[in-house]
């Protein structure tokens, strides 16, 4: 794992969106696989004031997403379809049928579970993945646990997690419940990793996780198996490294 410390949110993001970029030039039909969460925004800042600069072109990329939450429409402000157009698709010239998330809205997991594995499968390999990461150690929305979960399934969300994610509802009760997410194999599989973590808070759980045993019980932990991840941190995610 290669780690390269930014000096705040916002040298991390540049740094990040910095990485991204370079795929997309070199490989203007990659596919990205994409993450939301508060940290990825100034990223994709970035992207788009590039994009709006000449110097990026969405038309070629292809995408997908990470997870969704079960039950919460498109048009519901906490979606994730509905973040990811806000900052990213409604503002640069990616084509809608290439984008790629799951539906929160199927109800019959096993179905949706087996469609996204299907649209993994179809696209053909991930080239860059970019990944946040959850206080507990969540990648996308896989929880802590007994055994790594492969492929796409349908998580009950832990009790830290919807605590953690409370903060963009109005009430702990609007907080769903359940999400679909890409499973840790699919992650695993993607050519690159780039991993950002930023603030305090995450100290803790970037020592558990990268400098601790691979084990489900910190998820994230597994991607120190993976021969290509970058770690963009800001200086105070590193403080306890
Ligand atoms: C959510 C998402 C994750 C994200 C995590 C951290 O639970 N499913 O993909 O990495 O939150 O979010 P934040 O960046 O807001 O701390």
């Amino acid at each position: 794992m290669r780690v390269i410390k930014g000096k705040d949110y916002k040298d991390m993001s540049r740094k990040a969106a910095n990485i991204i970029s370079a795929e997309i030039i070199t490989k203007p039909d990659c596919v990205l696989g994409l993450a939301t969460g508060s940290s990825p925004i100034g990223i994709y800042e970035n992207l788009v004031h590039w994009y709006e600069q000449d110097d990026l072109d969405f038309s070629q990329v292809r995408s997908v997403n990470l997870d969704e939450y079960k039950g919460l429409p498109k048009d519901n402000d906490q979606s994730y379809d509905y973040f990811m157009h806000q900052y990213l698709f409604n503002k640069v010239n990616i084509k809608p049928e290439n984008i790629n998330i799951p539906n929160g809205m199927e109800e019959d997991a096993q179905k949706e579970c087996a469609r996204y594995n299907q649209v993994l499968e179809e696209i053909g390999g991930v080239d860059l993945q970019l990944l946040g990461i959850g206080h507990n150690g969540h990648i996308g929305f896989n929880e802590p646990g007994e055994a790594f979960e492969k492929e796409t399934h349908c998580v009950d969300l832990t009790e830290s997690t919807i605590n953690a994610n409370k903060r963009f509802f109005e009430k702990e009760e609007d907080v769903p419940r359940q999400a679909y997410t890409m499973g840790i194999k699919s992650i695993m599989k993607a050519k690159k990793i780039l991993l950002i973590i930023s603030g305090k808070e995450k100290a803790g759980i970037v020592k558990e996780a990268f400098f601790g045993p691979v084990t489900p019980k910190v998820p994230a932990s597994i991607l120190q198996l993976h021969n290509d991840v970058i770690l963009v941190a800001d200086a105070d995610a590193l403080s306890e490294v």
